[in-house]
């Protein structure tokens, strides 16, 4: 597939996709959804690859859906074609994706950080939920994201007033896992990638199911599917090789098996 929304490349083990519409500040577009979950796929099904990176530019990680695109359909060709139920399959990665996020993450720009697995964000991001200035309302997910990540009271005024808040306001509210300068964001979420792309493959993706199924499950049952996981993962050559690296005193050498 030729990427025109997109930029994709390998760095080590580490895939960084940056969206690139700096036009219309990397608003999201039917195009941009079509490209993304293509990179994605392969990113996902390849052995090379540990950890992916989602970035945009300084100004903006992304202001939005495409509000240009959406601006004349109706309900019949919202409903209708489900729109934005696409976005799922891009939270369906089973390899981790940061979300690196510089300036502008508004509606949907903020709704796709928060379907990556964790967010870093630079000291000149804002985040926000703006759709009701356009008489609508969050579309992928942004409602339920947004609440569970910093609670209902901060949820709701962001969604009834657009109000932003900048990266200091969300890492205090759990929004973003930590803060970095702007000018450092994208390598410092690449070594953080790299971090992860250095641990055991099926831990790595044993550790991002459970933490989401956190979202999903009451806590016992969570609890269980944690359990039955971690379980899973003593049948692997990698737990034999960690535990005996560890007592060994040296560096474990995954297979992945
Ligand atoms: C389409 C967009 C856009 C968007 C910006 N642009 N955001 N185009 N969809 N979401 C375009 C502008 O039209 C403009 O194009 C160019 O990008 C630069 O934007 P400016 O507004 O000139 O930049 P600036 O003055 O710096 O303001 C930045 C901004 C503002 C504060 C981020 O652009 C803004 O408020 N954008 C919209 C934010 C928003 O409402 N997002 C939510 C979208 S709805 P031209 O051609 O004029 O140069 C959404 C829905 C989710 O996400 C699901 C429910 C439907």
């Amino acid at each position: 597939m030729n990427y025109e929304t997109i930029l994709v490349e390998q760095r080590g083990a580490v895939t960084l996709v940056t969206l690139n519409r700096p036009k219309a500040l990397n608003a999201l577009n039917g195009r941009v959804l079509s490209e993304l979950l293509h990179a994605m796929a392969a990113f996902d099904a390849d052995p090379s690859q540990g950890c992916a990176v989602l970035t945009g530019s300084e100004k903006a990680f992304a202001a939005g859906a495409d509000i240009k695109e959406m601006q004349a359909q109706g309900f019949a060709d919202m409903y209708g074609h489900d729109f934005f139920a696409g976005w799922d399959a891009f939270t369906r990665t089973r390899k981790p994706v940061i979300a690196a996020v510089a300036g502008y993450a508004l509606g949907g720009g903020c709704e796709v950080a928060m379907m990556c697995d964790f967010i870093l964000a630079a000291d000149t991001a804002r985040f926000g939920q703006p759709e009701i200035k356009l008489a609508v309302s969050p579309g992928m997910g942004g409602s339920q994201r947004l609440a569970r990540a910093v609670g209902k009271a901060k949820a709701m005024e962001m969604c009834l007033t657009g109000r932003m808040i900048d990266a200091e306001e969300a890492e205090r509210a759990g929004l973003v896992s930590r803060i970095v300068p702007a000018a450092d964001l994208v390598e410092e979420a690449i070594k953080t990638a790299a971090t992860i792309a250095g641990m055991a493959p099926l831990a790595v993706k044993a550790n991002k199911e459970m933490v989401n199924a956190a979202f999903d499950m009451g806590l016992s049952q969570g609890v269980q599917f944690e359990r039955r996981l971690f379980h899973g993962l003593f049948g692997t050559q990698d737990q034999k090789e960690g535990m005996a690296a560890f007592v060994e005193k040296r560096a474990g050498v995954w297979t992945g098996k």
